[in-house]
């Protein structure tokens, strides 16, 4: 598959179209930001992980009958996709109180929830990602109720999922970010990416972090961070 024009260029990837119209070339960059881009730095190697990591757990969401974006990795760094318009809603679910949930609601971080919160966020930079609710994101016309519904299954069933796979490698998936988008003919897909840059991963025994949070809050041991999850879903899944 040739790789045509640049179409978009995101903090973290770029897009290129090929000859299918349906298809998007998507390469993932080290380039590593934090609060709207205010913090910019690099992960060396992290767009290598982040694509091989989001390959292998859209494939398992697929195997588990959710549909996604994913058809075929090309490279270290580069993977084929359909070609979808994103549903301009940031969706964040979390199990444990982590991040800006401790943050506005004043709870101590790693509080672990009776069950998993769903939140939704707007995606529009210049806002600066403002959260919002089912009811909002109808009056915006970002997604029908049908499509919202969708959406909030679809999550729900993917953090089962995602949680189980985490587990069987000794870490706890704490929270992440979805993004879905609808193919030509409607359906909705999930897209964008599942990796330590969209998800809050801690080792089950220590808590230590395991995610892009080192980079946030300049922990220290980015890389080996993000090689170390990685490693854990290699030896899980098989190499
Ligand atoms: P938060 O606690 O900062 O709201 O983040 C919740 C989860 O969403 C966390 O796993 C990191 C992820 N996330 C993104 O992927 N992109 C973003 O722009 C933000 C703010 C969070
Ligand atoms: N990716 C987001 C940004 O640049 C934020 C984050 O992941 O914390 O702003």
């Amino acid at each position: 598959m040739e790789k045509k024009e640049q179409l978009y260029e995101g903090k973290a990837k770029k897009v290129f179209k090929t000859d299918d119209p349906e298809l998007l070339i998507v390469e993932y960059k080290d380039d590593a930001t934090a609060f709207n881009g205010l913090k910019k730095g690099t992960i060396h190697g992290k767009g290598i992980i982040n694509n091989q990591m989001s390959n292998r757990l859209m494939a398992l969401l697929e195997s588990e009958g959710i549909p996604t974006h994913f058809v075929k990795e090309l490279s270290q760094r580069e993977t084929l996709v359909k070609k979808v318009s994103i549903v301009p809603l940031e969706v964040i679910v979390r199990n444990i109180a982590a991040g800006s949930f401790a943050k506005h609601y004043g709870v101590e971080e790693g509080v672990v929830f009776d069950q998993p919160t769903i939140e939704f966020s707007y995606k529009n930079d210049a806002l600066g990602d403002p959260l919002l609710n089912g009811y909002h994101a109808l009056a915006l016309k970002v997604a029908t109720p049908e499509e919202i519904e969708t959406i909030k299954r679809y999550s729900f069933r993917i953090n089962d999922i995602l949680k189980a796979c985490w587990l069987s490698c000794g870490v706890t998936l704490v929270d992440f970010k979805l993004e879905f988008g609808r193919l030509s003919d409607g359906t909705i897909v999930l897209a964008d990416e599942i990796s330590p840059d969209t998800s809050r991963l801690w080792d089950s025994q220590t808590h230590e972090k395991l995610d892009k949070d080192r980079f946030r809050r300049d922990l220290g041991g980015v890389e080996e961070a993000y090689a170390e999850i990685m490693k854990r879903l290699e030896e899980n899944m098989g190499g």
